[in-house]
């Protein structure tokens, strides 16, 4: 690796991880992060949640929580980018520091607590995304002190759904004790009813964790497909700790990312993937890195895959790596495109990239 993220990265690592979140951020609003070059190899074109998109890799939600960002996604190689999350009211989150760097396992702790800065300025931010053929999905959480985490997500899914491509409902946040409580069947069925009438034509997905028991998936799966829901996106961050990480900061609380996260992700994506009988889109994202993990998802079922953490190591120049890698392993293996390789470990038909 030659490129400019990595020989800044050792000074990107003397600032505090979320110091260096918010320049990030800043760079890129003032367009100074320069931009990859590369197109997008047409093997990579994907149909999902009813569009095409370039290329199946996307910018994962917790890094544009406020809608900042999402239209300089493209331009850096993306096909897409999750905003959020997003809750109704302005929140600060938790205490600082709330984020954390495991180097040596090229992982994150964070236990940001859906600080962000409310619907209304995300909504506003978002209008201007009418119209500029960009595919953009929110991710919704309810706040941290509601006393009704239904009727947040009602309120945020009423207003948002006209202006994103997708609505991704978090059910799976290990840092707010509202972010579980949807894991339950009952509640996570009323709110799938309550959600029903409001989301309008926009694809809706469910956001889950990777810490699920057997009988939370398979609920999960049932009401999915029971309130016709488009897709699953897998998974969040876990708060299990592989006895494999290495670094000091392994004991920290908070939801756990990056490639120490990637079997758990990679193994519940295919368990939801046929759980659901290959009728839902599935995203996949968790510890990807290469192109050979991104199309460990995709033959795991995802159409989708997203990342977070691996752009906090390498940098921008990443999704280009990871789309080159993509193509040559789908060519490798004779795949004429995409959808042909989406759940091919379970000798399935592609299906879920062609319906929804
Ligand atoms: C700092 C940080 C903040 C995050 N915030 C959110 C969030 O607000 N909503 C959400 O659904 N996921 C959030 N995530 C989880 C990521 O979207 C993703 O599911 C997880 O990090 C695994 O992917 P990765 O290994 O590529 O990072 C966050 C992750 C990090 C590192």
């Amino acid at each position: 690796m030659s490129d400019w993220y990595t020989r800044l990265f050792p000074l990107i690592c003397r600032l505090p991880a979320e110091t260096a979140h918010r320049l990030a951020l800043l760079a890129l609003e003032r367009g100074l992060v320069p931009a990859p070059i590369r197109g997008n190899d047409p093997i990579l074109r994907v149909h999902a949640f009813g569009r095409d998109l370039p290329n199946p890799v996307g910018l994962a939600a917790g890094f544009d929580k406020n809608a900042r960002v999402f239209a300089r996604m493209p331009a850096l190689g993306f096909g897409f980018a999750e905003i959020g999350g997003v809750t109704p009211l302005p929140q600060p989150g938790n205490p600082r520091p709330r984020l954390f760097r495991l180097v040596e396992d090229k992982a994150l702790i964070n236990r940001m607590g859906f600080n962000n800065d409310g619907l209304e300025v995300v909504a506003r931010r978002l209008e201007r995304h009418a119209g500029d053929g960009q595919f953009v999905a929110a991710n919704l959480a309810s706040n941290t002190a509601s006393a009704d985490p239904l009727q947040d997500f009602v309120t945020l899914t009423r207003r948002l759904a006209p202006l994103v491509e997708l609505v991704v409902v978090d059910v799976s946040c290990p840092n707010t004790a509202n972010g579980k409580m949807f894991l339950r069947r009952d509640p996570l069925n009323d709110l799938l009813t309550a959600l029903k009438p409001v989301r309008g034509q926009t694809p809706m997905a469910l956001k889950v964790s990777p810490d699920l028991t057997d009988a939370e998936k398979s609920d999960i799966a049932a009401l999915a497909l029971a309130h016709d829901i488009d897709g699953m996106v897998v998974a969040n961050t876990t708060i299990a700790r592989p006895p494999t990480l290495r670094s000091v900061h392994k004991d920290e609380r908070g939801g756990l990312s990056g490639p120490p996260v990637k079997e758990l992700s990679l193994r519940l994506l295919g368990e939801m993937y046929r759980a659901t009988k290959g009728r839902l889109t599935m995203v996949g994202l968790g510890g990807i890195e290469t192109g050979a993990d991104a199309y460990a998802y995709i033959r795991a079922g995802a159409t989708l895959v997203q990342l977070y953490t691996a752009l906090v190591y390498q940098g921008p120049m990443l999704i280009p790596r990871i789309k080159a890698e993509l193509a040559y392993l789908l060519r490798r293996d004779g795949f004429d495109d995409l959808a042909q390789a989406i759940g091919a470990d379970h000798g399935a038909p592609a299906v879920a990239g062609q319906t929804a």
